[in-house]
C-alpha cells in the first residue's frame, strides 16, 4: 500500500547486501564468520569514555545538550587541527560528521545532478557505492594494480565517459588498507593520480578511515596533504576521517576536511538532515584528544591487531593451495583473495556456509553490471586467533575439493 506513495527514487534504491548476507550467517552454530567489517569491542576504550562522558555532563551539561552547531563542535574542530598538525587550516575548512557515511551523503549530495558520473575503484565500499545510487550517480569503477588504482585505465575510461556527453564530477578513493581489498596506494601513483585529476578538473573524495591502522611499513602522505603542500591546490581533495575503527562504529563520529567553499555546502546540508551531529559525543572526542589518550590508544590498536593480521596471512599460506591469490596489507582490516576464474564466489558462499564459514563475495563490491565474481573479502578484525586458523583451514579444504 505504501508502495504507491514512495518516491521513484527511494522505490528503486538498493539496500546494502552486505547486511543481508551477515545476517544469513549470524545464527549458525559453529560458524566462523570473516564476513562483517566490525572492529574488535576488544579496542573500544570503555573506561576513558565513560570517564569523560560523564565529566562533560556535569562539567558540561548546560552547553552540549543544547542544540549545537551544524559545522560541528569548535572544541573538537580545534582540538582535530592540532591533532593532525594543520596550522594553515582553520575551524572553516573542517566538518563534523555523524559518521563517514554522513560525509560522504553530503558530499555527493553538494555536487551531484542525475546522471553526473562518480568514479570509484572497483572494487569499492559498498555503503558508499549505494550513497551514489541513490543519489542517482553513474558510478564507474576503474580496477587496481598493487599500487593502488590503475591511472592507464582511469585515463581510458574518463575518454569514453566523456566522448559519450557524460559529466565527471569526481573520483571515489580509498587510498589506504582499502576497503574492501586491502590495497595502499603508492606514493609514486598517488602524485601521478591527483596531477591527472588537476590537469582533468576532476574532484577527488579521499575516504580514509584505515591510515592510522598501520601496523608496519611506511606511513604516506595522504592525497589531501600532497595536494595542499606539494601542489598548493585547496579544493582538489576532500579527505573524509572516521573514528568508527579507532574509537568504536556506535559513537558516529567523523569530520571532512577540506576548501571551505565546498565544507560550506557539506555544512548546509548536515543542517537540514541532522540539524548538527551529536554535541556531547563531540565534546567527548574532543576531551579524548585535548587529553592525549588518542595516539597511545591507536599505538595500543595496532599492536592488538598485528597478531591477528599475521595469523589470517600465515594460515593462508600454509592453506590455500597456489591458484589462490590473496592481498598482503600492512594495516586496515581486510585482505582480498583472488580464485581462478571459474570459481563463483557468490556460489562458495552458500557452500561454505555448509562448512560453517563466512566471508563476503567479492562481486558485492562492483558498481551494479560491472562485478567480478571469482573473489572475496575477508575480515580479521572480529574473531579469535583459533577461528582464524580453523575458518580459513575449512575455506581452503572446500577451494581444493570443489577446483579438485
Ligand atoms: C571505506 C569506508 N568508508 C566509510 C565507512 C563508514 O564509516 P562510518 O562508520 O564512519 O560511517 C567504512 C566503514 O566500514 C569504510 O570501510
Amino acid at each position: 500500500m505504501i508502495k504507491n506513495y514512495l518516491s521513484h527514487t527511494t522505490q528503486v534504491m538498493k539496500s546494502s547486501l552486505i547486511r543481508e548476507l551477515v545476517a544469513a550467517t549470524k545464527n549458525v552454530p559453529g560458524l566462523i564468520s570473516f564476513a562483517g567489517g566490525f572492529p574488535s569491542p576488544a579496542t573500544f576504550p570503555k573506561e576513558i569514555l565513560s570517564k569523560l562522558y560523564a565529566e562533560v555532563l556535569t562539567d558540561e551539561g548546560r552547553d552540549v545538550l543544547q542544540y549545537g552547531a551544524s559545522e560541528g563542535d569548535s572544541q573538537l574542530k580545534s582540538e582535530l587541527l592540532k591533532w593532525e598538525g594543520y596550522d594553515y587550516l582553520t575551524q572553516d575548512n573542517l566538518v563534523a560528521t555523524v559518521g563517514a557515511t554522513n560525509a560522504i551523503y553530503y558530499m555527493t549530495r553538494a555536487l551531484i545532478d542525475e546522471g553526473d558520473v562518480i568514479l570509484c575503484e572497483a572494487p569499492s565500499f559498498l555503503g558508499s557505492l549505494v550513497v551514489f545510487d541513490a543519489l542517482q550517480a553513474d558510478v564507474q569503477g576503474i580496477p587496481m594494480d598493487a599500487d593502488g588504482i590503475d591511472l592507464n585505465r582511469m585515463v581510458e575510461k574518463v575518454k569514453q565517459i566523456r566522448e559519450s556527453g557524460k559529466t565527471i564530477k569526481f573520483l571515489y578513493t580509498i587510498p589506504d588498507f582499502q576497503n574492501p581489498a586491502g590495497i595502499s596506494m603508492s606514493l609514486k601513483r598517488r602524485r601521478e593520480l591527483l596531477k591527472y585529476c588537476e590537469a582533468e578538473g576532476l574532484l577527488v573524495m579521499e575516504d580514509n578511515p584505515y591510515s592510522r591502522l598501520r601496523f608496519s611499513g611506511e606511513e604516506l602522505p595522504t592525497l589531501f596533504r600532497i595536494a595542499r603542500e606539494e601542489m598548493k591546490n585547496t579544493y582538489l581533495v576532500t579527505e573524509i576521517i572516521s573514528f568508527s575503527k579507532i574509537l568504536g562504529p556506535g559513537m558516529r563520529v567523523a569530520y571532512a576536511k577540506g576548501d571551505e567553499s565546498l565544507i560550506g555546502k557539506m555544512v548546509s546540508w548536515q543542517q537540514k538532515v541532522n540539524v548538527s551531529p551529536d554535541c556531547v559525543t563531540e565534546r567527548v572526542v574532543a576531551k579524548f584528544l585535548a587529553g592525549g589518550y588518542m595516539n597511545p590508544h591507536i599505538q595500543s590498536i595496532c599492536e592488538f591487531y598485528k597478531p591477528y593480521l599475521a595469523k589470517m596471512l600465515d594460515t593462508l599460506s600454509a592453506t590455500m593451495p597456489a591458484y589462490v591469490q590473496w592481498t598482503k596489507p600492512n594495516g586496515g582490516i581486510f585482505l582480498w583473495l583472488w580464485l581462478p576464474e571459474d570459481i563463483n564466489a557468490d556460489k562458495l558462499f552458500f557452500q561454505a556456509k555448509d562448512h560453517l564459514v563466512a566471508f563476503i563475495p567479492g562481486s558485492k563490491f562492483y558498481p551494479e553490471g560491472q562485478e567480478k565474481f571469482n573473489c572475496l573479502r575477508l575480515n580479521y578484525t572480529y574473531s579469535t586467533l583459533e577461528q582464524i586458523e580453523t575458518g580459513i583451514g575449512r575455506l581452503a579444504n572446500l577451494i581444493k575439493t570443489i577446483y579438485a
